[in-house]
């Protein structure tokens, strides 16, 4: 698929945020934990989250989507999931949790990287067997198995796909787990609040010390996750790099805070109101400083958007990136369009430039995509942005949601 941008468009109007995608995610797999019925409300019509279900169905679970809820019931009776599909998304790696805590025993083929780094799961692995599982590697599969009791696990990094794992694999355990050093995402929150309403003992989500006291069984549940805090951010940077002026809605401010401080700090007017926030966007955007950081810190998934809106800035901009080791994929597509950055190491300099031209650039991943959509915004002429199929993953409805803003973009 390919976007089609003309540049130099102001954003201006409103657009309701969806449901987050990485709430959605580890949600469904904890879904697993019980064979009751489960209802998801407000589900995001996005690749990933497809690719999730598919998965689930061929374990066997009933999946079936009624309007934008979706209701999952029944048990697995496969517990090693296909490659082909597994290869697909790395979120898949959350089943491993849960199925090992419900059945005992999980067969899974080992991650293959990505885009933005090799992105391992020895703190996944490492926790399970802290409390318990015997885990072995053949074949490129990893197959974990045994009875689940609980224990004290210190994640080396606070890793969200870890934390939310481990959560799960400790809500079926026998006794009481603490994982401390754990992720303070609000996903990890919400996951926590969903299994806690299927039956589950978890308290300290949002904390860096998680306990959670193993039960015996656990129930349905009609669920509403929180809305995606990334879209949301993607779409304020968009409106300060557009110059226009843009309200958002169905946003928890909270979620918010450093993207809100970074925006106002290069010059853009950031009001929030219980459930929107509103950005109006600079005439001139001054350089900042960013490091990302697990939360509350700057978030790795705002790093390349936030870098394309920099590329006009009236100085240099210095990005680091200290959560993932190779996430500057989008600099060469960024460069393409006229900007000047220089990458040292995990660090970007980024010379702030007075105008960007179209091109035809390369999604490489996700947010690399997101982040080459708005340099188009600012772009003189039309920018054609191929695979940017990789945006539609975690994007629902992007370039209605654009149109809607004024934006003159279409997808072939
Ligand atoms: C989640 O990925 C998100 N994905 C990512 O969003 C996000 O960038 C990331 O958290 C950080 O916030 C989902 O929630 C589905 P990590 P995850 O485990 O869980 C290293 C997006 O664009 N690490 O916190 O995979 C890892 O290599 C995606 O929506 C280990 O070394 O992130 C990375 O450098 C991209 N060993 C760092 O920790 C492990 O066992 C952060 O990874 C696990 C992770």
């Amino acid at each position: 698929m390919i976007m089609l941008i003309n540049g130099q468009s102001k954003l201006n109007g409103h657009i309701e945020v969806s449901t987050s995608k990485n709430a959605v995610l580890p949600i469904l797999a904890a879904s697993l934990l019980s064979d009751e019925p489960k209802i998801i409300n407000n589900i995001p019509l996005i690749d990933d989250v497809d690719i999730i279900v598919q998965l689930i169905r061929e374990l066997g679970i009933k999946v079936s989507y009624h309007n934008k809820s979706l209701k999952l019931i029944g048990n697995a009776h496969k517990v090693d999931p296909p490659y082909e599909l597994v290869r697909k998304i790395r979120a898949s790696f959350l089943i491993m949790g849960p199925l090992l805590a419900r059945h005992g025993i999980v067969r899974i083929s080992f991650p293959g990287g990505c885009a933005i780094g090799n992105r391992p799961i020895d703190l996944h692995l490492k926790g399970l067997e802290v409390l318990g599982a015997q885990i072995k590697q053949t074949g490129g599969d990893i197959i974990a198995k045994g009875k689940l009791n609980g224990s004290h696990v210190y994640l080396d990094f606070p890793s969200v796909g870890a934390t939310e794992n481990l959560i799960m694999a400790a809500s079926l355990a026998k006794g009481v787990t603490y994982i401390e050093n754990a992720a303070l995402e609000p996903e990890i929150v919400d996951l926590a609040d969903f299994i806690n309403s299927m039956g589950g003992k978890i308290t300290g989500a949002g904390t860096n010390i998680i306990k959670i006291e193993g039960v015996e069984k656990l129930t349905g549940s009609t669920y509403t996750p929180i809305p995606d805090r990334i879209e949301a951010g993607t779409f304020m940077v968009a409106a300060a790099a557009s110059r226009g002026e843009v309200t958002i809605t169905n946003v928890i401010p909270e979620h918010l805070k450093a993207i809100s401080a970074k925006l106002i700090e290069s010059g853009a007017e950031v009001t929030e109101k219980a459930d929107q926030i509103n950005v109006r966007g600079p005439n001139k955007i001054k350089p900042v400083y960013i490091k990302t950081l697990p939360y509350p810190g700057f978030p790795t998934d705002m790093q390349a958007q936030f870098m394309a809106y920099l590329s006009c800035a009236e100085g240099s901009s210095i990005i680091t990136e200290s959560v993932f080791e190779n996430r500057f994929m989008h600099v060469p597509e960024l460069c393409r369009l006229g900007a000047n950055i220089k990458i040292e190491g995990r660090t970007a300099i980024i010379k702030g430039v007075n105008k960007l031209d179209g091109a035809i650039v390369k999604a490489t991943d996700l947010r690399a995509g997101a982040a080459l959509c708005i340099a188009a915004l600012m772009a003189r002429g039309e920018t054609t942005i191929t695979e940017s199929e990789h945006i539609d993953r975690g994007y629902e409805r992007i370039v209605d949601k654009l149109n809607t803003l004024g934006v003159d973009i279409r997808q072939i």
